[in-house]
């Protein structure tokens, strides 16, 4: 008999290129997740328009309503996520860091893609800083989410060369398509029990 599918909200902050990829691979009849919610700290997210557009329920919560009560907007978002009966939650450019509260409610069912081959060059601007240190090869990492930023439990990694006269963006555009293929198999894996 088939498992019921995972119930999934995707949480963005912008563009949601990674949100994209993942209700793609959500519309495989034998995928094991669902995307159930879209989450965005900000309105004018352009991801939101699209998940709509495809029929996902989204939801936004604005951060800055909370001012610098990260803990007041982190209960507001766990309410929403727990009133959509959600099971895994993935960070897809969520551009808020999380409380040890938050990602406690969530330890091994949040997970968060990083535009760099972690533990190297964690945090923001990883496509300059990789070509700055000269790196041979980039890529991107789906990891579960830990209290420490970029530190959580690997899942999945895609490597990708760095080319001659490369610049930040030829470098972003490789690696985002390397995002686009890692995410929703690391979700899979989650969600079927084997990550
Ligand atoms: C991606 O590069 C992701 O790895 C990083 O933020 C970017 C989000 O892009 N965390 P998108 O919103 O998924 O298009």
């Amino acid at each position: 008999m088939a498992m019921p599918k995972k119930r999934v909200a995707v949480l963005i902050s912008g563009r949601g290129s990674n949100m994209a990829s993942l209700i793609e691979a959500a519309k495989d009849d034998g995928y094991p997740a669902e995307i159930a919610l879209v989450v965005s700290n900000r309105r004018e997210a352009a991801g939101l328009g699209q998940a709509r557009a495809q029929g996902i329920t989204t939801a936004v919560i604005d951060h800055a309503q909370f001012g610098k009560d990260r803990e007041a907007f982190e209960r507001a978002l766990q309410d929403v996520l727990t009133a959509h009966g959600i099971d895994l939650v993935c960070l897809a450019g969520f551009m808020r860091l999380l409380t040890p509260w938050f990602v406690g409610q969530w330890q091994g069912r949040m997970l968060n893609i990083h535009p760099a081959l972690l533990p190297a060059f964690k945090g923001l601007h990883t496509h300059e800083r990789a070509l700055a240190a000269g790196a041979k090869t980039h890529g991107a990492t789906v990891h579960f989410v830990s209290p420490e930023m970029d530190s959580g439990p690997i899942i999945a990694q895609a490597e990708v060369p760095v080319l001659p006269g490369d610049t930040p963006e030829t470098l972003a555009a490789r690696v985002l398509e390397a995002e686009h293929r890692i995410y929703p198999q690391a979700l899979r894996q989650v969600a079927e029990g084997r990550a």
